[in-house]
């Protein structure tokens, strides 16, 4: 469960998020959302998984289905196997960057490199149409090479998720303590004549000073919830999965528990502690605020680490992309657990059958994200698989749980065999309060104000000049609105071009989805036929 949470959200996204967001301005509302979302859905997703499997079932659909006896429920389960097919397919491809970031470094290709040259390498590497790194279109190659790993290892079944995650977790850990004490350590000793002021401390300071002026921005919270959803993998389906395979009269509070704050240690203390001082260390904090992105990661560490020498620099290559890629795979080893358990509980497929499926439909799924990266299908796919749909199915299985199952029933089943004595508070946050804010996060997401002033939309409704959406609502996103814009201001036809092309590819990247929604929720259907043929045969006999 720890391999499965810790990824590339702890070291890629959060730093990212954490600098946009305002630094010591982020990490409340941060911290109140793991406690009162992220733990909650912990504890729910585990409680409905170790339900499930009683039941014989390991993935969402049919959990959700034998905890209400209304149907449509199990198409809400659909959720829980499309999301990890959807992210696995950006994921991987990632995590493909980290492998051969991780040969790149042994193999000595940054060495001597300029700032830009090495930022340069990056876009080139994501740049399919011309191979200019060396190995002929190097991103496809090591896209492929990744899944294949990443399907073989599925293909031995949780023995060998579990290896694979007893071998990455330890080596993530000690490679990230070493990178963190280089951020420690540093001070001001990377300030230079181009940057003469520069200081990790700064980028420490600014991180780990509360703003508690945050506290009322909508922005800010939405970010922190966004983030908190990714990071401990809830809303995806992953965890139910995993906790379906717990024995039945195994804890499950506690274990959930030191789950989550396994990652939120390797998150909020060794993800802060890598690349924001290290880079403010050498190039300013002020260049951090203004190239936060993940970008910086492939673009800028490995032309830092150029500054300790020929030997430390590999070695530092190796174990910053080596830790990102053992972060990347022990999650996206989780991302095709669902989709297993599904085709095993439904159709019989063994793990052979069920691993080289997924990685048939990943690959066909991700090769877009691939080949048109630059046209924005990535974008997409994190943005609709990696953050709406995790909130709209956060929402639907806590509704569920708390109301439909009924919390009396559930906090039962969250206490059994637990080794922890649980707030009982939480039986109130489960049912009121995780809920409430969920919606308020979904209904912030779906309606972010222009400019994302909410104080200012609020008073113009008061003052009778309505609601204007911001081009960042989920409304206006799905009408391409600001793209649209974009296209009309549009002045050489070169813009004109490139703007319609990304259209073209970001309605494309919509409707592969969306065909994998409904090619799955097909499945569901016709699973769900199967089951009531057996129970019909069942009562003839
Ligand atoms: N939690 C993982 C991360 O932080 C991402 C993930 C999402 C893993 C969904 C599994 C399932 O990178």
């Amino acid at each position: 469960m720890a391999g499965n949470a810790v990824g590339l959200g702890n070291f890629l996204r959060f730093p990212v998020q954490a600098v946009n967001n305002g630094g010591g301005a982020f990490i409340i509302p941060y911290l109140v959302c793991f406690l009162l979302m992220g733990i909650p859905l912990l504890w729910i997703e585990w409680s409905m998984g170790r339900f499930g499997g009683r039941n014989g079932n390991h993935s969402t659909p049919f959990i959700l289905d034998t905890m209400t006896k209304r149907a449509f429920w199990k198409y809400f389960g659909v959720f829980g196997i499309f999301t990890n097919i959807a992210v696995a397919a950006y994921y991987c491809y990632i995590e493909s960057w980290t492998m051969s970031y991780v040969w790149h470094s042994i193999a000595g290709t940054f060495d001597g490199l300029s700032q830009t040259q090495v930022a340069k390498f990056f876009t080139d590497y994501v740049d399919v149409s011309v191979s200019h790194t060396g190995i002929p279109h190097e991103a496809i190659v090591f896209y492929i090479l990744c899944l294949l790993l990443n399907t073989w290892i599925l293909s031995r079944g949780l023995a060998g998720v579990e290896r694979a995650a007893k071998i990455g977790m330890p080596l993530l850990i000690l490679f990230g303590v070493f990178l963190a004490l280089r951020g420690i350590t540093l001070g001001t000793s990377g300030a230079s004549a181009e940057v003469p002021g520069a200081s990790a401390w700064d980028g420490l300071n600014f991180l780990w000073t509360p703003q508690f002026s945050s506290l009322s921005d909508p922005k800010v919270w939405l970010a922190a919830a966004g983030q908190i959803f990714f990071t401990l993998s809830v809303g995806m389906g992953t965890i139910h999965c995993y906790a379906a395979y717990v024995r039945s009269k195994d804890d499950i509070a506690l274990n959930a528990v030191s789950a989550g704050f396994m990652n939120e240690f390797v998150e909020v203390v060794l993800g802060s502690l890598i690349v924001i001082p290290i880079a403010a260390g050498y190039l300013g904090l002020d260049w951090v605020k203004a190239n936060a992105g993940f970008g910086m990661a492939f673009q800028t560490m490995p032309f830092l680490f150029e500054k300790w020498g020929p030997f430390l620099s590999a070695a530092a290559g190796v174990m910053w992309f080596g830790l990102l890629f053992f972060a990347g795979i022990t999650s996206s080893l989780a991302m095709g657990t669902p989709w297993m358990g599904f085709m095993r509980d439904e159709f019989g497929w063994g793990r052979n059958k069920g691993a080289w499926s997924f990685g048939l439909i990943v690959l066909l799924l991700g090769l877009p994200t691939v080949i048109f990266f630059q046209q924005g299908v990535f974008d997409e796919y994190d943005y609709w698989a990696g953050t709406v749909a995790l909130v709209v199915f956060a929402l639907a299985e806590t509704i569920l749980f708390s109301w439909v199952f009924g919390i009396d029933k559930g906090w039962k089943e969250l206490l059994s065999g637990s080794d922890l004595k649980v707030p009982t508070i939480y039986k109130f946050i489960i049912k009121y309060i995780t809920p409430l804010l969920l919606l308020l996060v979904f209904m912030g997401a779906l309606f972010t104000p222009v400019g994302n002033d909410w104080s200012g939309a609020l008073q113009g409704v008061f003052n009778g000049q309505g609601w204007t959406l911001d081009n960042s609502s989920i409304i206006k996103t799905i009408t391409n609105s600001g793209l649209h814009e974009q296209l009309a201001a549009a002045t050489t036809p070169a813009d004109v071009e490139r703007l319609t092309d990304r259209l073209f590819y970001t309605n494309m990247a919509r409707m592969l989805l969306l065909l994998t929604f409904v090619g799955l929720s097909l499945l569901v259907y016709l699973a769900g036929l199967r089951r009531l043929r057996s129970t019909s045969k069942r009562v003839a006999a």
